[in-house]
């Protein structure tokens, strides 16, 4: 460390570091700057509040001239942050992903910046507490409802370099299975097993690849994780389906829902310390099943049952991969603030309207193991769920596992893929989902897709051609609907088919690039779906195109 004193700064870095932290005392404020060139990254001398609960900071940036990616998770209408964009993080079930602007499921307060000539920067707060984030243009501004002010500067400074950087601070994308880069199909409101027989077998009569097939919450006997519907999804039925898809080299994942049924959690005097608690009980909510209780992953034993129960359901159905939904986490009991803890002092812009911390979600005033609130550990849920999923069906089949999660943190990409949640089937939806896929590559998060042609609402045949045109160069490649919509497995309309066909036969061909890009990823942090500035970083001109993206360096 070199420690310049001027009078009232001092100004600390390491020799190999392009970045230099500067205090100075009077007023109280703190810069951080590039040497090489001089830039200023971060300058709070416009604001900088430190209070119980309550922290401001704003720092200025160039009026022209700096591109900003991520933050999140949101749904944009463009890739490139644009003046005025706010974002609350704040991981949340809205039950729709395609409203602009709102906070969804997952956190993210990490962005990339661009600055002309293509010198890169990355810039994470990480704190896990709720916060609205404004980019002004010439100014970014965080009001963060707790914890500390935990800035991480990443020097670059090239695009690869600050992805680089940062996935060495909070951890490299998972090595995903190669059967995962193959296309899955899903659908909330498959019957039963031959339901799933049928849509197996349009697959292979249309001649289109189908790697995977997926169950929902369909099959479980009344919404309840590691059951079967002893009707229409029966072990006897089920598991010989299982059975004949390993045979054809294919494979099954299913569905999980953290919530356990009240009835159904071990009994009191097992159960002690494994439920999020409120008020020295476990916290009673609503979901699927009806009353349950939160697992509340930051207790150890907590892991250990939940690899149990993976466990023990993958006797009876050796389900390839795993689907971790409703965990951020995810209530439909309505909230009724009880106390000065289901509140905070500054109203973060949850959903876009300020909805209060507890709406749909468990109450902030619950308690995780070690007395850890809900309130500043709500953001990690999904994470955590993740990881004892991750390492659960790492510990039962001792292969790559592959997770699927709703919710993510910072650092979620080390144990999980992602998807955009319940998006709309429109045409707007299908240009967005470039800008939340490229977004989480920039999170550490490589292994994203959008359901394809659309979750919520009913398609078009044509919708559904463009889809999959566009889908099939997703890094993570599933068709998905909801239950009330029209069918629309790619075999049900001719034409779609066809597209189907040509654009999934030339992801086939390229498999082989695709999972040396998930080693790249896995090594280095980059993302698998590339903004073309990654690879044209001087070029200026590259710095808002959000309709093109590259697959790995070089493939538009
Ligand atoms: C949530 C999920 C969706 C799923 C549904 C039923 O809405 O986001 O993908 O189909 O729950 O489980």
């Amino acid at each position: 460390m070199s420690n310049a004193s001027l009078p009232g700064s001092s100004t600390m870095s390491s020799e190999s570091s392009d970045l230099t932290f500067t205090i100075h005392t009077a007023p109280f404020r703190f810069t951080v700057s590039r040497r090489s060139t001089g830039d200023v990254l971060l300058d709070t001398s416009a604001t900088l509040v430190f209070k119980n609960r309550y922290l401001e900071v704003t720092s200025a940036l160039p009026a022209k001239g700096a591109s900003l990616y991520g933050l999140g998770e949101q749904t944009k209408r463009t890739f490139r942050l644009q003046q005025n964009d706010t974002f609350t993080i704040w991981n949340e079930d809205l039950e729709r992903s395609d409203l602009l602007d709102i906070n969804l499921y997952s956190s993210h307060p990490f962005y990339m910046d661009v600055r002309p000539g293509g010198a890169a920067h990355g810039v994470l707060l990480l704190n896990t507490n709720g916060m609205d984030i404004k980019y002004g243009g010439s100014y970014i501004t965080y009001k963060v409802i707790g914890g500390v002010l935990d800035f991480y500067f990443f020097a670059g400074p090239s695009p690869l370099a600050v992805v680089d950087q940062y996935t060495q601070l909070i951890g490299r994308p998972a090595p995903m299975p190669y059967w995962s880069f193959g296309f899955h199909q899903c659908r909330y409101g498959y019957k039963n097993v031959a339901d799933l027989e049928g849509v197996v077998a349009g697959y292979a009569k249309a001649k289109i690849p189908l790697e995977s097939i997926w169950s929902d919450i369909d099959y479980m006997d009344g919404y309840q994780d590691f059951t079967l519907d002893p009707v229409n999804y029966p072990a006897k039925l089920l598991r010989p389906f299982v059975d004949r898809l390993h045979n054809s080299s294919q494979k099954y994942v299913v569905i999980i829902d953290p919530a356990i049924k009240k009835e159904a959690a071990p009994p009191q005097n097992e159960a002690v310390g494994l439920f999020l608690q409120r008020n020295g009980t476990n916290y009673v909510g609503r979901v699927w099943p009806g009353e349950v209780y939160y697992p509340d992953f930051m207790n150890p034993r907590t892991a250990e049952y939940w690899a149990r129960k993976i466990s023990e359901f993958r006797r009876t159905i050796p389900a390839d991969g795993l689907w971790c939904d409703m965990n951020e986490p995810s209530n439909f009991k309505a909230w009724e603030p009880l106390n000065e803890y289901d509140d905070s002092p500054y109203r973060i812009n949850n959903t876009g309207i300020h909805r209060n911390l507890n709406n749909k979600t468990v109450p902030v005033s619950a308690v995780h193991f070690n007395g850890v609130s809900e309130y500043d550990a709500h953001n990690l849920y999904g994470l955590l769920e993740s990881r004892a999923t991750h390492d659960a069906l790492l510990k039962d089949t001792a292969r790559r596992p592959f997770v699927l999660s709703r919710a993510t943190f910072v650092g979620s990409g080390r144990y999980t893929a992602h998807w955009t949640g319940d998006n709309a089937a429109r045409w707007d939806e299908l240009a967005h989902s470039i800008n939340t896929i490229l977004n989480s590559g920039l999170f550490g998060i490589p292994m994203m897709g959008a359901d394809i042609c659309g979750f919520n609402g009913n398609t078009t045949q044509e919708l559904c051609s463009r889809w999959i045109q566009l889908g099939a160069f997703y890094p993570f490649a599933r068709a998905h609907a909801e239950k009330t919509t029209v069918r629309r497995e790619l075999y049900v309309w001719e034409p779609t088919a066809q597209s189907a066909r040509k654009a999934l036969g030339m992801r086939y061909r390229m498999l082989p690039y695709i999972y040396t890009l998930m080693f790249e990823a896995h090594t280095t942090g980059a993302p698998i779906a590339r903004p073309l500035f990654f690879s044209y970083p001087q070029d200026a001109d590259t710095y808002g195109v959000d309709r093109q993206f590259l697959a790995g360096r070089g493939a538009l």
